[in-house]
C-alpha cells in the first residue's frame, strides 16, 4: 500500500474525480478526509468510502482556513472542487464568469494558502484540457484551467519543498453533467468516445491514478499532465 500512514485531504471529494481519488487513496492505506459544500452529499460519500468528512466551501476564505486548521498537518492535498458556468462570450453574465473563477481558480488559491503540507508532500490541482484546446462558449472555463496550470508551476517554486502538480483531464464521465437530460448526455458522451483514439471517455479512476502518481513520485513537481484519451492529438 503506497500511502500507508499518510493523511490525504480531497477538496471536492464527494463526487466524480475527487470521489475516485479519495477511494484510491483509502485503498492505498491513507487516512482520507473529504471536503465539499453540500453536507448531505458529502456525508453519503463519506459513509460509502468510510472516510472523514468536513463541510467546506472553496469560495470562502474563512471556510477553507477553518478546514485546514481542523485537519492539521497533512501529506497530500488534492483540489477538484469547481462550479462552472459558461456560455457565449458576448452574453454570458459577469456573475456567472466571476463565480467560475471564484470557485475553480480562487478556490485552489485559497486551499494552497491555507493547507499545511509536510515537506516532500504534494498538492495536486485539477485543471482541464480546455486550457489548451478551446471549445466554443467555454472561454471562462479555458481561462480558469489555464490560470490553474500556471499557478501550479509557480507554486512548485513558492511552496517547495512541497511538490505541486496539475492534472488536466479530457472528458470524464462524472456527475458534473448531471443537469443535462440523460439521453442528451449519453449521446454526447458516445459521440466524444467515438472520436477519441481510445474509443471511450474517461472515468474518475483514470485521473485518480495520475493524482496517486503525483503523490508518490517524489521527483514530480511543476508538472502538468494531460489525460484525455488522445483528445489533444486528434
Ligand atoms: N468531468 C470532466 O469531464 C472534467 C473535464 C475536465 C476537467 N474537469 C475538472 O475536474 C474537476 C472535478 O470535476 P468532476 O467531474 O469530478 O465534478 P463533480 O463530479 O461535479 O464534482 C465536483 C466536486 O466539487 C465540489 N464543489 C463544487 N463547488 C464547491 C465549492 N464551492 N466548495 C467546495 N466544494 C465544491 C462538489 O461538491 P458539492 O456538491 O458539495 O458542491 C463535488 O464534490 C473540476 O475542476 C472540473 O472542472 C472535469
Amino acid at each position: 500500500m503506497q500511502l500507508q500512514g499518510q493523511k490525504v485531504v480531497v477538496v471536492g471529494g464527494s463526487s466524480g474525480i475527487g470521489f475516485s481519488t479519495a477511494e484510491l487513496a483509502k485503498r492505498e492505506g491513507a487516512e482520507v478526509i473529504i471536503a465539499s459544500r453540500n453536507a448531505e452529499r458529502l456525508n453519503v460519500a463519506a459513509n460509502a468510502l468510510s472516510v472523514k468528512a468536513i463541510v467546506a466551501d472553496v469560495t470562502s476564505d474563512d471556510s477553507i482556513e477553518s478546514l485546514f486548521r481542523s485537519v492539521g498537518e497533512v501529506d497530500h492535498v488534492v483540489v477538484t472542487a469547481a462550479q462552472l458556468k459558461s456560455g457565449p462570450f458576448k452574453t454570458v453574465s459577469m456573475d456567472d464568469v466571476r463565480l467560475t473563477m471564484e470557485g475553480k481558480f480562487w478556490g485552489a488559491w485559497r486551499v494552497a494558502r491555507s493547507a499545511n503540507i509536510k515537506p516532500g508532500g504534494s498538492l495536486t490541482l485539477v485543471s482541464g484540457f480546455l486550457s489548451i484546446r478551446p471549445r466554443p462558449n467555454s472561454a471562462i472555463v479555458g481561462a480558469a484551467n489555464g490560470a490553474l496550470e500556471s499557478l501550479s508551476r509557480s507554486l512548485a517554486i513558492d511552496l517547495a519543498p512541497v511538490r505541486v502538480n496539475a492534472v488536466s483531464p479530457g472528458i470524464i464521465d462524472t456527475p458534473i453533467r448531471a443537469a443535462m437530460p440523460e439521453a442528451a448526455r449519453q449521446d454526447m458522451l458516445a459521440k466524444i468516445a467515438a472520436a477519441l483514439p481510445v474509443g471511450r471517455v474517461g472515468v474518475g479512476d483514470d485521473i485518480a491514478r495520475q493524482i496517486l502518481a503525483f503523490m508518490t513520485i517524489g521527483f514530480a513537481t511543476g508538472a502538468i499532465v494531460y489525460i484525455d484519451g488522445g483528445a489533444l492529438v486528434t
